[in-house]
């Protein structure tokens, strides 16, 4: 386990995998963080589908428009679900669960990213949460919020080895910060 906040500040979104399974022990961690989330009221509005079948993922790459082609190749990805009629607060907490799901992937040495299916819809103007749910027969009133795709990191593009280069928190981010006041 890494130093937490060395691992924030080398963590980035991977969306480039290597075909390498995730071990089974691995996605047990990474469940086992899912279900250690904080949640408003202690309510836990949410539940989580593992997916490992590639018939599946490579369905879920096409639920939106952009942003998410990348699950076809990757070895797994998490779908965090949220109950509304449980809590008010559902897609904070459900945004909880699938952070922590990112992080936990990053402290075991595996790149994963965040996949909104809230929100969003495909290329003809269709929901992304109602494919979401056809695919993985979801029963209401569960929404999927989003997918997190896991798996081995492979080569990063240009543009995360830019994010990832040392000073990434510039002046400019630092004036995000307020003390006392706005
Ligand atoms: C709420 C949320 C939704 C996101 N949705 C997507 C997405 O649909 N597709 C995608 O490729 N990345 C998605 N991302 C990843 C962001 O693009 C990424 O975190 C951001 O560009 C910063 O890069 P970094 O994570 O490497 O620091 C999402 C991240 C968050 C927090």
């Amino acid at each position: 386990m890494q130093d937490f906040m060395t691992m924030l500040r080398e963590r980035s979104s991977t969306r480039n995998f290597t075909g390498e399974p995730v071990d089974r022990e691995c996605i047990g961690l990474l469940l086992e963080a899912a279900l250690l989330s904080p949640s408003s009221r202690n309510l836990k509005p949410w539940e989580i589908i593992a997916v490992e079948d590639p018939m599946l993922l490579t369905a879920m790459s096409a639920v939106k428009a952009h942003g998410s082609s990348f699950l076809a190749h990757a070895p797994l990805g998490i779908v965090v679900l949220g109950n509304p009629e449980l809590s008010d607060v559902w897609i904070e907490d459900t945004s909880i669960v699938s952070v922590l799901i990112h992080l936990a992937a990053e402290s075991l040495g595996l790149g994963s990213c965040w996949i909104q299916i809230r929100g969003r819809m495909d290329g003809t103007g269709a929901s992304s949460a109602g494919r979401v749910k056809d695919i993985l027969r979801v029963p209401p009133p569960w929404e999927p919020e989003s997918i997190i795709a896991v798996g081995h990191a492979g080569k990063l593009d240009a543009a995360s080895e830019e994010k990832m280069r040392p000073g990434r928190i510039n002046a400019q981010l630092k004036e995000k910060i307020h003390w006392n006041g706005y």
